[in-house]
């Protein structure tokens, strides 16, 4: 890719660029914020380790969303993040408008963008953007399931004490409480988990996963998760950029896929060149069915919000 332009150089926005950059994923980095100064002074801050990562990606920063003329792909890490004791949901009002002021941009100045939805609510801000924009549902997704996914391979690494590497783990659904992870679909090198961890491990696993992202906000009490968001969402750009047909759980637009039309939710998703190639549809037991349709009902009841 030549441009991304990553809206919103706060914590998420500024650790995604230092990614993309640190592995060339494309050649220019636009990161764009409200706040005078900071865009700038963080591109610099990053284009100045170039040097020492031996990267060519050059970096610059704007307070103009115009600027984000010639994008291939435009990165929404815009809006305000939750504060502890309150749930994604709580923060939609406010990162609505910030989204449809971003979306608004990219039609008239890049309207061949692929749109990378990381604000939360996530899925419903996905599917505001999908709309909103009038793009076809592969150029608009969100990230949620590479970061749930990549919390639970670790909190799996964690109780096995093998190596994170063999690990794969599939989160799907929401990307809420009523996130749904899949321990049948949770390997360690091609084994499912339950050959190595009992059913009450497997269930704290679950939960931890479920509540990965109020963890950290309580521990740190002033920010939210961060490093491993970016390192999630530059993983699905680099899917795209180069092509390489990850099967990735993230939030896509559904087409009558798992039984649901006109909602978005984590789902397990082929990415490469054009962005979202195939929606993957897993044959689901009752269970992992009830929870699925749970999630997609609590993401519903945010669609509900959205279009009051
Ligand atoms: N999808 C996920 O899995 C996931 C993971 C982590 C964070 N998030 C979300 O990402 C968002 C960013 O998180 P963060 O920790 O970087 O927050 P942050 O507060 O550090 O950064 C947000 C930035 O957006 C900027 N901003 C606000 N309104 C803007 C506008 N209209 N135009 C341009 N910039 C604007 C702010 O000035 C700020 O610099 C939050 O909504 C957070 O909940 C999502």
């Amino acid at each position: 890719m030549k441009k991304i332009t990553i809206v919103g150089a706060g914590r998420v926005g500024e650790s995604t660029a230092h990614n993309l950059a640190k592995h060339e994923t494309c050649s220019e980095i636009l990161l764009i914020d409200i706040k005078e100064g900071v865009p700038q002074g963080t591109a610099l801050d990053i284009q100045e380790s170039a040097p020492i990562y031996n990267f060519d990606t050059k970096l610059a920063g704007s307070n103009d969303l115009k600027d984000m003329a010639g994008s291939e792909m435009v990165v929404i890490t815009a809006g305000i993040p939750r504060k502890p004791g309150m749930s994604r949901s709580d923060v939609l009002d406010t990162n609505l408008a910030v989204l449809y002021e971003i979306v608004d941009t990219a039609i008239k100045h890049c309207p061949q963008a692929l749109l990378l939805v990381v604000t939360n609510p996530v899925d419903v801000l996905t599917y505001a953007a999908w709309k909103r924009s009038g793009f076809e549902r592969r150029r608009v997704f969100g990230m949620a399931g590479v970061l749930d996914s990549a919390r639970m391979a670790s909190f799996v690494a964690m109780e096995t004490g093998f190596s994170v590497k063999d690990i794969n783990a599939m989160v799907l659904g929401g990307h809420g409480d009523s996130m749904v992870p899949m321990t049948r679909f949770t390997t360690i090198n091609g084994i499912p988990i339950e050959h190595f961890l009992s059913k009450e491990k497997i269930e704290k696993i679950v939960k931890r996963t479920r509540e990965g992202g109020a963890e950290i906000l309580s521990l740190r009490k002033t920010a939210s998760a961060y490093d491993a968001p970016a390192a999630s969402i530059a993983f699905m750009i680099d899917a795209i950029s180069r092509n390489r047909r990850h099967i990735l759980p993230a939030v896509a637009v559904l087409d009558g896929e798992y039984g649901l039309t006109d909602i978005c939710m984590g789902v397990p998703v082929v990415f490469g060149e054009q962005g979202m190639q195939k929606v993957i549809e897993l044959p689901l037991n009752a269970q992992e069915a009830a929870e699925f349709k749970r999630s997609a009902e609590s993401v519903r009841e945010d669609l509900v919000k959205l279009k009051k």
